[in-house]
């Protein structure tokens, strides 16, 4: 995720800036800068790769002002180069930007400014914002920032100053946080806590539709055009909890993270008043798709399994046989694969090597590939024809949360994608699922909101040697990414099972030392999932359910119950995941391992 921090005030700008986006640097970024104003000159330096970077750049080429605004950026929109790193400017160069989020109606705005003679000299969708400034800019930049922000559609938290107006430092937010830290004749802002820690402690966290006015001695903040007052609060945290937005480990802020996450992955590609899907695909056209006779998914660990679940969904929509297939496995097989294939690579850190030798040697047949990656500019996200990325931000923990539901809703809309395509879906039907996706945020939220009971049941099975997960159709990957999230950070000894599968022998497993969790949700096999249920209750297990509100068939013959929203089946592995994640995060915990950062694993495996 991007980070910002800004400084007004008597001390030199540039070097505060400086050490706050260090304490930012954990958010991850590819690009960075800093931007000052000195004399009403405005003077910027900026850089590619990480911190140390820009830091030799501006011992080189010095700057130094008492008010200034820095950024290290995520790419999401343009490469990571020096021309796409922020700050950006208009075409004076005496108005500077920089911002986190996504505009989702950039290309419209940067095509009106275009014709309108603006010169542009990034990829990215911010630079939009300082055209749209300077187009409104009339001597208040306040003024010309509030219209600007009128004619933008998406995520934002923005920061802008202007070489004509060095006293103000101008900043909204919608959708993404920004935060302001008061001084005394000093004032401060920063994406994130930590990058303040050092300066202040009384902050104010803006909401979505402030702008605010920042001057050294004062915070001037409306919303809709109307002065409003926002409560400054003392933050207690050191700088490692601020690092974590107070939460005890990265992997439990990245799960209560998901509404943002898959909100971001889907904002700007599914519109409630179009009927279409918008995805960056160049090559996979319509004419291409028509010839593929077979998709091959290939993938490891968690990427897997949101493999496995695109599997029912591209068979279900599009009617195009598919295979999942493990990379570190695909690479050793005698790949039939040729022009007709498509070969789909599901990556977080779009580094893994079992999955980038599998996508070149695909390549080598003549198959189209399409990556799925969280990492902008990563070797898989380089090497495929075509890239759709999860829009996730940084994912520290090694056990994959945020990145796994952020692959299984962007191959959703994949999926619809080439549904459309093919002509294999309705518009009312394609309208009824994106209304659906809108809804999947808040679906998320309230799942959140069984931590408490999660927990008490992940405190009576915490000393468990063994666990199984049950599952069937396009849950059965979700009990797959269940016993791995246990596994991989509780190191107790779980295996995912298709529930249809327990007589052919695992059912052997089962008596009062084997508990079970089974997802049973709504669905067209709810009645099947139920028989299987019996068969492990009768056999003495304990049985945790995965069900919806007002279940009674499953709740009658479950020990404990967690429930959670009943949403189409088509995205219940995106709800009915959140659960699991929580109970293996505090099995975890329970257990003393390091929940973060757990033994044996790395977050990205560069190596066979
Ligand atoms: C997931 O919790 C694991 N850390 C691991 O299985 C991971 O999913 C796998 O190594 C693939 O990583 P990638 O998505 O970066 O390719």
């Amino acid at each position: 995720m991007c980070g910002i921090v800004g400084y007004i005030g008597n001390k030199n700008a540039t070097d505060i800036i400086y050490d706050g986006l260090k304490k930012l640097e954990y958010r991850g970024y590819d690009s960075a800068g800093i931007a000052v104003i000195d004399h009403n000159i405005v003077k910027t330096n900026r850089s590619t790769g990480k911190l140390v970077n820009l830091k030799a750049n501006l011992e080189k080429n010095p700057i130094a002002g008492n008010i200034g605004i820095g950024h290290t950026r995520w790419a999401t929109h343009g490469k990571p180069s020096e021309e796409n790193a922020h700050p950006h400017t208009d075409c004076s160069g005496k108005i500077v930007v920089v911002h986190n989020g996504i505009i989702e109606n950039y290309i419209s705005l940067k095509k009106q400014l275009v014709e309108e003679g603006h010169k542009f000299d990034s990829e990215t969708d911010t630079e939009v914002v300082a055209h749209l400034i300077e187009k409104n800019y009339h001597g208040n930049i306040l003024e010309a920032t509030k219209k600007a922000l009128k004619q933008v559609r998406g995520t934002y938290a923005l920061a802008v100053i202007c070489g004509e107006e060095p006293d103000k430092i101008i900043v909204s937010r919608n959708d993404a946080p920004l935060v302001i830290g008061v001084g005394e004749n000093e004032n401060f802002i920063a994406s994130d806590v930590p990058a303040l820690l050092a300066y202040v402690r009384d902050v104010i966290f803006l909401e979505n539709g402030d702008i605010c006015e920042i001057t050294k001695n004062g915070v001037k903040i409306t919303n809709q055009d109307k002065l409003i007052e926002r409560k400054t609060q003392k933050i207690l945290w050191n700088a490692i909890q601020a690092e974590k937005g107070g939460y005890k480990h990265f992997m439990l802020k990245e799960i209560y993270e998901q509404p943002q996450s898959i909100q971001d992955t889907f904002r700007g590609r599914v519109f409630s008043d179009q009927k279409q899907i918008l995805l960056e695909i160049k090559n996979i056209t319509k004419e291409v798709l028509n010839k593929i006779s077979r998709i091959y998914i290939i993938a490891c660990g968690t990427s897997y399994h949101a493999g496995l679940t695109a599997k029912f969904l591209l068979e279900e929509f599009v009617q195009i046989p598919t295979e999942v297939d493990i990379a570190s496995e695909f690479r050793y097989r005698n790949q039939v694969l040729d022009k007709n294939s498509l070969a789909i690579f599901i990556s977080q850190s779009g580094e893994t090597a079992d999955t980038l030798v599998a996508l070149r040697l695909a390549k080598q047949k003549g198959a189209k590939t399409l990556a799925i990656c969280n990492v902008i500019g990563s070797s898989i996200s380089r090497d495929a024809d075509d890239v759709v990325y999860t829009h996730c931000g940084p994912e520290i923990g090694v056990a994959s949360t945020k990145a796994f539901t952020g692959q299984v809703m962007a191959l959703l809309l994949l999926v619809f994608d080439f549904a459309v395509k093919k002509g294999t879906i309705t518009e009312e039907q394609l309208d009824n699922y994106i209304k659906q996706i809108w809804n999947l945020p808040s679906k998320v939220s309230e799942c959140l909101k069984q931590a408490d009971k999660i927990e008490k049941i992940a405190k009576i099975f915490s000393q468990t040697k063994q666990f199984i997960y049950l599952a069937r159709n396009i849950n059965y990957p979700i009990a797959l990414e269940g016993a791995l999230k246990l596994k991989e950070i509780s190191y107790i000894y779980a295996e995912g099972y298709a529930a249809g599968e327990m007589k052919h022998g695992p059912i052997a497993l089962i008596d009062e030392n084997m508990p079970v969790m089974v997802i049973a949700t709504k669905s067209r096999i709810y009645e099947k999932i139920i028989s299987n249920i019996q068969e492990a209750k009768a056999r003495g297990a304990n049985i945790i359910a995965i069900v919806n509100e007002n279940d009674t068939a499953v709740t009658k013959l479950s020990d404990y119950q967690i429930v959670v929203p009943e949403v189409d089946e088509i995205f219940s592995p995106i709800i009915n995941v959140i659960p699991l994640q929580l109970f293996a995060y505090y099995v975890s915990t329970m257990r003393g391992c390091d929940v973060d950062q757990p033994r044996n694993l790395a977050k990205s495996v560069t190596v066979e």
